[in-house]
Formats: structure tokens, sequence, C-alpha cells
């Protein structure tokens, strides 16, 4: 990745974590959340975040599976590491790296609140709106983005990249 387009500095990605932090803050004041993981790429950002929070949390994590094989996806979507404990009665909030063609956040929204939560919603660090193949609205987003590939931040190329500190737009020679 010789061309290494910085796209979020850490300066610019830590000040809208907080303001995330702040508004789910105020939105859950008086209330104790369960945050959700998607792993991998959602653990940079959710150790972020959790530490800005003013509310109290606890965490989980899943990993979600796509069936189909390569680039091209069959479009289902299943949970490959499941939650340790139950979510009856809980105000979840899931927390994923990015949400692109919504398959992976509209199915996992969909099987958690079959297990009866208090509630559920979703904070997505980054949002791409023109790649959806299903509907899908996160309650909370970091950054819009437009169609690009980006890693850093958590967000990995083929499980590279993950640790870089600014969010960066791949180069040709990834
Ligand atoms: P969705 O089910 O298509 O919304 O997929 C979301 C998943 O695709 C994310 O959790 C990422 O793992 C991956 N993904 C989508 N776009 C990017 C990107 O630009 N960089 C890194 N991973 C991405
Ligand atoms: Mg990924």
């Amino acid at each position: 990745m010789a061309q290494r387009e910085i796209l979020f500095s850490r300066e610019v990605i830590d000040g809208r974590v907080r303001e995330l932090a702040g508004q789910i803050s105020r939105d859950y004041a008086g209330r104790e959340l369960l945050v959700v993981g998607v792993l991998n790429g959602a653990f940079v950002f959710m150790a972020d975040l959790i530490r800005a929070l003013d509310v109290p949390c606890r965490v989980d994590f899943v990993r979600m599976a796509s069936y189909g094989s390569g680039s091209v996806s069959s479009g289902e979507v299943r949970i490959g590491k499941d939650l340790e404990k139950p979510i009856a009665g809980c105000d979840v909030l899931i927390v994923e790296d990015i949400v692109d063609t919504g398959l992976t956040l509209s199915r996992l929204v969909a099987l958690l609140r079959e297990r009866g939560p208090a509630s559920v919603r979703a904070c997505a660090f980054l949002d791409k709106p023109e790649r959806r193949r299903v509907p899908f609205t996160a309650d909370y987003v970091g950054f819009s983005i437009p169609d690009r590939f980006v890693v850093g931040y958590g967000l990995d190329y083929n499980e590279k990249y993950r640790f870089l500190p600014d969010v960066c737009v791949v180069g040709t020679d990834a």
C-alpha cells in the first residue's frame, strides 16, 4: 500500500467518536447498555467508544459469516460466533466498523430482535450508503463515505492494516 491516502486522521476520528459517545450517552441516560461488537473489524472503534460513554455498559461479541465464496456474496449471512450471554430485557447497541451492502447488520438486528431484548440499535463507524443491497439505516454513524475501499482503525484488507490509527484509502498495489 505505497500510496496511502489518509481519509480520516486519528485526531478527526477521536473528535467524532467523542461526539457519538456523547449522543449515545444522552439517549441512554439512566440506563445500562449491552454493547455488542461485530468481530473483527469493530474492536478498535468499540474500545474507544465505550471509554467515552457516560453510561455504564457491558460488552459481548459476535462474528458474522457470509455464505458463498470469493468476492460475490450470496447475500446469506449467519452468526459464526454467537454471543456468550442471553440478551432478554437488555438495551443492545450493536457496534460495527462499516455498513456496506447492509446485509450483515440487517440480518444481525433481525436475529437479535428475536431474543427479546428491550431495544436494539446499531452504531457504525463508517457508512457507504451507495453500496446498499438491502435497506438499512444505522442509528448512529461516525462518517458517511463514498464507494471507496478503506482500511485502518480496525478495518482490514485481507486481514492487513487493521492496526493503522488513521482511516486510509487502499492504493492500487495493496
Ligand atoms: P455488509 O454486510 O456488506 O454491510 O458488510 C459489512 C462488512 O464488509 C464490514 O464489516 C467489513 O468487514 C466489510 N467491508 C465493507 N467495506 C469495507 C471497506 O471499505 N474496508 C474494509 N472492510 C469493508
Ligand atoms: Mg471485515
